[in-house]
């Protein structure tokens, strides 16, 4: 099945994508420089698989540090995870994500084409649908940004869609999450943030937990059913088993670069996560309405029929699962990761 460089493999998305890949019977290899996540991740996929991927520290700025990885390993395809992913942050700091982001993307990009690696699975986001486009969101509907972070996706894209271009040996797929929540069933792995999380299952598990004493809800004016805002949620396992089927349904028998949207095509509102969640937990939520945040759109959700059709991949898991599998995790590991 060959061997896959996950980047940024020990965070969230990353570590939980490297117990599908070795699942399906790949070899992984993990870089990631551990500014936002945790090197326990490593153990904790061994728990669950029995292997331990090889882990480079590395920062995607470093091309040597990545030279090294393709030096010592014959790669045949990359998923590229590593990346800064909070939005608000982007906003006071956008030099720090467009180096990160962008300059960091550009040097693996350089790396893989020295070593001809050609493949790449590439972690992109429906913030790039914007605030113009109304849910649900396809494809070939038009992109723009409204925050840095969106920003760097945009350009990364196109990056990616420009080199296809130029050069058709190369294969890549640019997956748009949609709002990846849950955890691994073992309660091993899960979203472990650091810092002050600011996503809203994170924020309830922090309100849950007792570490602030109410969940700001951010708006409860919008043009919804109970005023709340609408996302599509999606189990970080089947966003995971997204990643396999790029690899296997496009990068292996496709070239060119494409775009797919990995999210369920439903719509929860946050009072329906957070009654979700209080069920699964069986805790009272406390909730106080705050201003809506700037930048959120009212309605978010997937039209998931490209990934259905050309990946043969659709998510699986319900919000009540997600919630649950999420709240195992915590209960689990009441200080996140080690
Ligand atoms: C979801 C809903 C909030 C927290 C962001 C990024 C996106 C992706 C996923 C990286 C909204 C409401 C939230 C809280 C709340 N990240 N909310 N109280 O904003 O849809 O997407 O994270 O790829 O790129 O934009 O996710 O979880 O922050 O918010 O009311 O304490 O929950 O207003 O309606 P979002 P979110």
């Amino acid at each position: 099945m060959g061997k896959i460089l996950v980047t940024g493999g020990t965070g969230f998305i990353g570590s939980h994508t490297c117990v599908a890949l070795i699942r399906a019977g790949y070899q992984v290899v993990v870089a990631d420089n551990l500014s936002h996540s945790k090197v326990e991740s490593l153990a904790r996929i061994q728990m669950i698989t029995g292997k331990t991927p090889r882990f480079y520290q590395a920062d995607m700025r470093d091309a040597e540090a990545l030279r090294q990885v393709f030096l010592d390993h014959q790669i045949d395809g990359v998923i590229h995870f590593a990346g800064l992913k909070a939005v608000a942050e982007s906003v006071e700091q956008p030099l720090a994500y467009y180096e990160n982001n962008v300059y960091g993307t550009l040097q693996l990009l350089r790396v893989m084409e020295e070593y001809g690696c050609k493949k790449l699975v590439f972690s992109s986001s429906a913030t790039v649908y914007g605030a113009e486009n109304t849910a649900p969101y396809r494809e070939n509907m038009e992109t723009s940004a409204v925050n840095p972070y969106g920003q760097t996706k945009l350009m990364i894209e196109q990056i990616l869609e420009d080199i296809c271009q130029a050069d058709d040996s190369w294969s890549i797929a640019a997956l748009r999450y949609f709002n990846p929540i849950g955890a691994h069933e073992s309660g091993l792995l899960g979203e472990d943030p650091s810092g002050i999380p600011t996503n809203l299952v994170p924020c309830i598990a922090r309100t849950v937990m007792g570490k602030q004493n109410a969940l700001p809800v951010y708006g409860k004016d919008y043009d919804t059913p109970d005023g709340t805002g609408i996302r599509d949620y999606v189990h970080v396992m089947d966003l995971a088993e997204g990643h396999i089927a790029a690899l296997a349904e496009y990068t292996a028998k496709r070239t060119g670069f494409r775009t797919f949207n990995l999210g369920t095509g439903k719509g929860y509102s946050v009072l329906e996560v957070v009654q979700t969640y209080e069920k699964v937990c069986g805790k009272r939520i406390p909730l106080h309405t705050e201003a809506r945040r700037n930048g959120d759109v009212a309605v978010s959700y997937a039209d998931v029929t490209r990934a259905k059709e050309e990946l043969k991949w659709e998510a699986t898991a319900g919000l009540s699962r997600m919630c649950a599998d999420s709240w195992r995790f915590i209960c689990q590991n009441p200080r996140g990761l080690k």
